[in-house]
């Protein structure tokens, strides 16, 4: 729970058990909160400055206990680096070191407060205090991080608090998901959860099991998911804005989220070696990413109307596999030669996409951990964005660093195509080489989308992190949540559909 305090006449005052206090880089006197302090821990914090303790620089962690004249019995301070040099990034990321340093033990309540913060960026610096102290240790006995549950913001509107949790939420939910074992989460599983997660809000849902799958010949995605005994499931989930007292409701079309929802990619036949498989779990963050962004949207009440749908499989091994070499005709009726088993994301997507095409949506955004060539040419952080639509394209860059996240986009040009052509088929779903994977990847899914707008969000790399940041633990990391909801907020209602 957080809640927005009145600031009580002097810091000193405060109650709670920690703070945490947010500086940009001090010069050489301390200012705001942090004079505060200084005067009342008699010029502590001076000493701190003068002795190059404490400078703020971006990153820098610095625990204090039991400061003279505080109530407080521990003191967090964070650095935030250069005034003139913070973004929305590096606002969530201070606030949720800040989180995570105090999640190292069980704290009853833990005030935060930011030193100067434009507030263009608070409400990231409160998201990123309800994300930073959330880890992955779900099944551990002896936990490694502390969630914080009760936190206090002093001087922020209740307005951006609200929205901050409901925000925190929908990511942690996302990574919670994420960071499931996959014995635990499978497609049916996937379902439960999600339908759960969505319970109150207005959103409808629609669950094809197999059979209803086979009825809509959605055969690409049944392809995937027939090596294993786990059956597959296609999710659609909606949002419609409750229309406002005397006002009719919203007629437009939604726009619509598809996600990739592997809930664990072995490779197939084309298996992967161990360890390209051991974080494979993580290959259905695109759809959870999706019912994390729904749900928020809802939560919101959002103006947009929005339509979600996942296609989530299991991609094993059996006597039923699909092979190499196989030719499937797609739902849109588009044959696909499979010419690798392992590039299974974009073969389940094919359907999902074309299932959201025919509902005539103003635009389609897909969220998928579809390829390690993505992370070999953006690295581990940045989402790559690939589309047909240029305006569509730089709005979700732009939402990308308004909501403090990572997204940079790689070129489609038209003779990519050449690669994914094939002697038997329509298309192969795989290029000629490795090279350029994640475009080829994008060109294949281009195939299934016709005249809509649209944008892949190819979210391989920072889906999921091998190793803790200093502001965010290991696992599951939700990203694109925020990205997505800053452009469905605004940017997103303005597509003109200019498709290039
Ligand atoms: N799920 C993987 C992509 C992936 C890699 C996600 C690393 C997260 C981290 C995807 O299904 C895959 O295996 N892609 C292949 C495609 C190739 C066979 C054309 C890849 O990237 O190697
Ligand atoms: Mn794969
Ligand atoms: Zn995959």
């Amino acid at each position: 729970m957080v809640e927005a305090i009145e600031y009580p006449r002097t810091i000193a005052e405060l109650s709670a058990e920690t703070i945490v206090l947010l500086t940009p880089r001090v010069a050489s006197e301390p200012t705001g909160r942090l004079w505060e302090i200084n005067q009342a821990s008699g010029g502590l914090i001076s000493k701190l400055i003068s002795d190059n303790v404490w400078t703020g620089a971006a990153g820098k962690v610095l625990e204090l206990h039991f400061v003279a004249g505080l109530k407080a019995s521990s003191l967090i301070l964070v650095g935030m680096g250069e005034l003139a040099k913070i973004t929305a990034a590096s606002a969530f990321q201070a606030a949720a070191a800040g989180a995570k340093a105090a999640a190292s033990r069980k704290r009853s309540t833990v005030a935060f407060t930011a030193d100067n913060l434009p507030e263009t960026f608070h409400l990231q610096a409160i998201i990123g205090s309800l994300c930073g102290s959330v880890g992955q240790d779900l099944y551990r006995t002896e936990r490694s991080l502390f969630p914080l549950d009760k936190i206090q913001w002093l001087d922020m509107p209740q307005k951006f608090v609200l929205e901050a949790e409901k925000t925190a939420a929908s990511i942690n939910w996302t990574r919670h998901m994420v960071n499931l074992p996959p014995n635990h989460l499978y497609p049916e599983r996937f379902v439960e959860l999600a339908e759960e997660f969505l319970q109150g809000t207005s959103v409808q849902i629609e669950v094809w099991d197999d059979r209803k799958l086979r009825e809509q010949n959605c055969n690409a995605l049944l392809a995937v998911a027939q090596g294993s005994i786990k059956p597959p499931r296609l999710m659609l989930v909606s949002y419609k804005p409750e229309a406002a007292p005397g006002e009719p409701g919203t007629k437009g079309a939604p726009i619509a989220i598809a996600g990739k929802g592997v809930t664990f990619d072995s490779g197939g036949l084309s298996l992967k070696p161990t360890d390209s498989m051991t974080t494979m779990k993580c290959d259905m963050a695109g759809a959870a990413t999706a019912i994390g962004v729904i749900k928020l949207a809802a939560e919101l009440k959002l103006k947009q109307p929005i339509t979600v749908a996942v296609g989530l499989v299991e991609n094993l091994i059996s006597g039923n596999n699909f092979k190499l070499g196989d030719v499937i005709k797609s739902r849109q009726g588009k044959t696909i030669e499979i010419l690798n088993t392992d590039a299974e994301g974009r073969v389940v997507l094919a359907d999902v996409l074309d299932v959201l095409v025919e509902r005539k949506p103003t635009a389609i955004v897909d969220l998928a951990t579809l390829t390690g060539a993505c992370v070999v040419a953006l690295g581990t952080d940045i989402t790559g964005i690939m589309g047909n639509d240029q305006q569509m394209i730089d709005q979700l860059r732009a939402s990308a660093d308004s909501a403090g996240e990572y997204a940079w986009p790689l070129p489609m040009y038209g003779f990519f195509n050449e690669q994914v052509a094939s002697k038997i088929a329509d298309i192969k779903n795989v290029g000629d080489g490795r090279w350029g994977g994640a475009i080829t990847a994008a060109k294949f899914l281009e195939n299934f989308i016709g005249n809509t707008p649209w944008c892949h969000l190819d979210i391989a790399g920072p889906a999921f992190l091998d190793k803790p940041k200093p502001w965010l633990d290991a696992g599951g990391t939700g990203c694109m949540v925020r990205t997505l909801i800053h452009w469905l907020k605004g940017p997103a209602g303005s597509i003109d559909g200019g498709v290039v």
